[in-house]
């Protein structure tokens, strides 16, 4: 099983749903970096279930602690080890779920792959894993945002059929982000979308959304040609979190719908370099970052346990209706915007070292 992403800024994720805790080993991050647990705990804290009637009512304080890595405040450039205990387990709210496969879920593939199973929860598969992602994360963008005052900003575009008009892409901070507990920065959109979850959630349903992200001060040159391309990487991060189902850079498939003449971006000068005029490559051409805003967005589906009886099958075959227990999210997207800026600064602080690397390519 690859729970390894990264070249040279190495995350590996460890931990299942139900079982002691969640965290994550960072090989190759820097040496020399101030750090301490308050340089994690935000993103975690915009991830935990919990955080309002929006989500899981799972309680779960995810208090991080640094375990490795870290002496006085300062990173040693050995491995970085992070770990946050499980608090709120009930896995009688899964006995059911042993014997059905819930519908649209991961029990029946990691049962054909493994021939075994986390006993409760979704194991590896539930979005607690996804913790560890998010504290590696936040690592990786203090790396960024110190070495080259990188900005990423995600944000609740859509849920359901409901689309907010997008956000000034250059000024948008978090602080608007948060604003609602939804994550859209646009109030009235907002405000739908959390009558949307609310009433799916009351219905024992879900509903799925789309999550829009920038990456900001990105400099020129980042991106290895020809396999780790920097929108593949992002696609692979992207598409390792859970419930994904798309994603688009820059005009993404509304580009395939334009004309070259109205779709390339112009170049312009801009201080010391070139800019372009428009942005519909989303800060990417041919694999390589051009100094432009990346921007991309993920689609989510609709959380697969629902409690609304759905009529299935159990893993024996037998005919049988699945009316799912335990505690669950109506709709992932509000928690899902801290891990989508987290999987975005893994990919760019990794390809950060390897561009370093190659400027310093001549061995003494
Ligand atoms: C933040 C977040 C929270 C999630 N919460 C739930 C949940 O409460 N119930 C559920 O069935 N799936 C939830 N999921 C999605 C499942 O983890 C995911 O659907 C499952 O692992 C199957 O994988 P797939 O949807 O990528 O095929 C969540 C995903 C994220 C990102």
């Amino acid at each position: 099983m690859s729970s390894t992403f990264g070249t040279l800024f190495r995350v590996t994720t460890f931990g299942e749903s139900h079982g002691q805790g969640v965290g994550t080993v960072i090989d190759g991050c820097p040496p020399k970096m101030p750090l301490d647990e308050t340089d994690i705990q935000p993103q975690l804290d915009r991830r935990r279930p919990a955080q309002s009637e929006l989500t899981t009512p799972r309680e779960e304080a995810d208090r991080v602690a640094i375990l490795s890595g870290v002496d006085n405040g300062i990173t040693l450039g050995s491995p970085i080890t992070l770990m946050v205990k499980n608090t709120d387990q009930r896995p009688a709210d899964y006995r059911r779920m042993r014997l059905v496969p819930r519908p649209s879920h991961a029990d029946y593939t990691y049962r054909m792959k493994y021939g075994i199973q986390a006993l409760s929860g979704g194991g590896r598969a539930s979005a607690r894993e996804t913790v560890g992602r998010v504290a590696a994360g936040a690592i990786a963008e203090k790396f960024l945002s110190e070495r080259y005052a990188i900005e990423i900003v995600a944000w609740v575009s859509a849920v359901a059929a409901i689309e907010a008009p997008s956000p000034d892409l250059e000024s948008l901070i978090r602080k608007d982000v948060d604003r609602s507990p939804v994550r859209c920065p646009d109030s009235p959109s907002a405000e739908k979308m959390q009558e949307a979850i609310i009433a799916a959630q009351k219905a024992g349903d879900s509903v799925g959304g789309i999550i829009s992200c920038v990456c900001r001060n990105i400099p020129a040159g980042l991106g290895e040609p020809v396999f780790d391309k920097i929108e593949a990487l992002l696609a692979q991060a992207m598409l390792s979190i859970p419930a994904t189902k798309g994603i688009e850079i820059g005009s993404g498939f509304a580009g395939s719908r334009m004309r070259g003449s109205a779709h390339n971006d112009v170049f312009i000068k801009k201080g010391a370099q070139l800019g372009t005029k428009t942005n519909y490559s989303g800060g990417i051409q041919g694999g390589i970052t051009n100094g432009e805003t990346i921007t991309f967005r993920v689609a989510f589906k609709p959380p697969a346990t629902i409690s609304l009886p759905q009529k299935t099958v159990d893993f024996e075959g037998n005919d049988t209706v699945l009316e799912a227990k335990g505690r669950h999210d109506p709709c992932v997207v509000p928690r899902a915007v801290a891990i989508v800026e987290s999987m975005a600064a893994l990919v760019l602080a990794d390809l950060a070292l390897r561009q370093k690397m190659r400027e310093n390519e001549t061995i003494r």
